[in-house]
């Protein structure tokens, strides 16, 4: 294995840039010097604030420029490719949540099928270096084999959310075939940190914890048999996005383009992630603290194990995700106890 480093004169189009992941990798890129322009339609999914709270801290950096644009809006996308010139595009905007998409199936097609094909529209007309987008885990559906691998057969998406994924994986496939453009897509298991997402259940469970108010935790009350579940470090993920940038995607059937796996490889065990999260604000807050806990039956459909193999990674970057759970949580919960100025309020 031996990969390029990160081309510093290169332009870097980020779309999500507001988000969780797209800001961690804006930053990222920014810190080393490249230029860096950032696409998001700042929506009202979960708390703006957040999304402005991370744009603030991007604004410093003299080589970031910020669109407010949504990807959905080709002639407005054509118009950022024509004026910035990118050479890197990471595709991150994106609906995101499987819950969500019962509710609202309309913005997962907006933003992940149109908004998508729009992006490889422009990157066909305003040909790129290289395409990193966004898949998710989640087209792994119900799959009862582990470690999920990239080759494991994904034809059974189990939500709307896991479909418009798989669709922009044949997308990419269809457009990189067509008009050679080098494309990569990463499949994320469930990325966690500072600055995260509030839909997400550790998010969730420390919100819940704060108004004292008991979490739901649907695996039966069995610790014995209980779920395992791959969880993600931020700082994982940037790293191995960054790796990818500069390197030419593998050949796949014809096409430049390649689909990863970006996850831990080292499933913890539901009890075990939340008895981190009680340890990690205990921490934070200097106290010990524990959450009221409702035992629920595990959901239809839940499998007893999701995990990645990081395998093709590996060999394509050399690098596989490491940080711990507890480190990981602990980073989490001192940025929310100081972000949301919380002080312990428990009897
Ligand atoms: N975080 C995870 O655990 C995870 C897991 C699997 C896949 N993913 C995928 O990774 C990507 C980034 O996820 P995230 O956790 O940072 O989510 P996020 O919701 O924090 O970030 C997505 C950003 O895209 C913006 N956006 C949405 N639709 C848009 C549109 N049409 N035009 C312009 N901007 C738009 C949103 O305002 C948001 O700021 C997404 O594609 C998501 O589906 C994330």
């Amino acid at each position: 294995m031996s990969y390029k480093p990160l081309d510093t004169n290169k332009t870097y189009l980020v779309t999500g840039a507001a988000g969780f992941v797209g800001y961690y990798l804006s930053k990222q890129l920014l810190e080393q010097g490249c230029r860096v322009i950032g696409v998001d339609n700042i929506n009202d999914y979960y708390d703006v604030n957040l999304k402005h709270t991370r744009l603030e801290s991007l604004d410093p950096f003299e080589k970031f420029t910020f669109i407010k644009e949504d990807i959905s809006n080709k002639d407005a996308l054509e118009n950022i490719f024509i004026e910035h010139k990118p050479q890197i595009v990471v595709n991150l905007a994106a609906q995101a949540g499987v819950r969500y998409s019962i509710e609202n199936p309309d913005a997962y097609i907006q933003s992940n099928m149109i908004g998508f094909y729009n992006i490889l529209e422009a990157c066909r007309h305003y040909p790129v270096d290289h395409l990193v987008y966004a898949s998710s885990s989640s087209v792994y559906g119900a799959n009862k084999k582990v470690p999920f691998e990239e080759s494991d057969f994904v034809d059974n998406p189990v939500s709307l959310y896991a479909s418009t994924k798989k669709s922009n994986e044949l997308m990419a496939h269809t457009y990189s075939h067509l008009y050679d453009i080098p494309a990569t897509g990463l499949r994320f298991f469930t990325v966690y940190g500072p600055m995260g997402r509030p839909d997400m259940a550790y998010f969730g469970f420390t919100d819940k914890f704060f108004a004292g108010e008991p979490i739901k935790i649907f695996n039966n009350g069995d610790f014995e048999n209980d779920l395992y579940r791959d969880f993600t470090y931020i700082d994982d993920i940037v790293i191995g996005i960054e790796r990818l940038l500069s390197n030419e995607p593998g050949k796949e059937e014809g096409a430049p383009h390649k689909v990863f796996n970006i996850g831990n490889n080292s499933p913890e065990k539901l009890m075990t992630f939340i008895h981190s999260l009680e340890t990690a604000l205990s921490n934070a807050l200097g106290q010990k603290i524990e959450f009221i806990k409702e035992y629920e039956p595990i959901k239809p459909g839940d499998v007893p194990a999701t995990y990645a193999s990081t395998e093709q990674l590996q060999k394509a970057v050399g690098f596989k995700p490491e940080t711990t759970i507890q480190a990981g949580l602990q980073r989490f919960a001192d940025w929310y106890v100081k972000y949301y100025e919380k002080k312990i309020t428990v009897k």
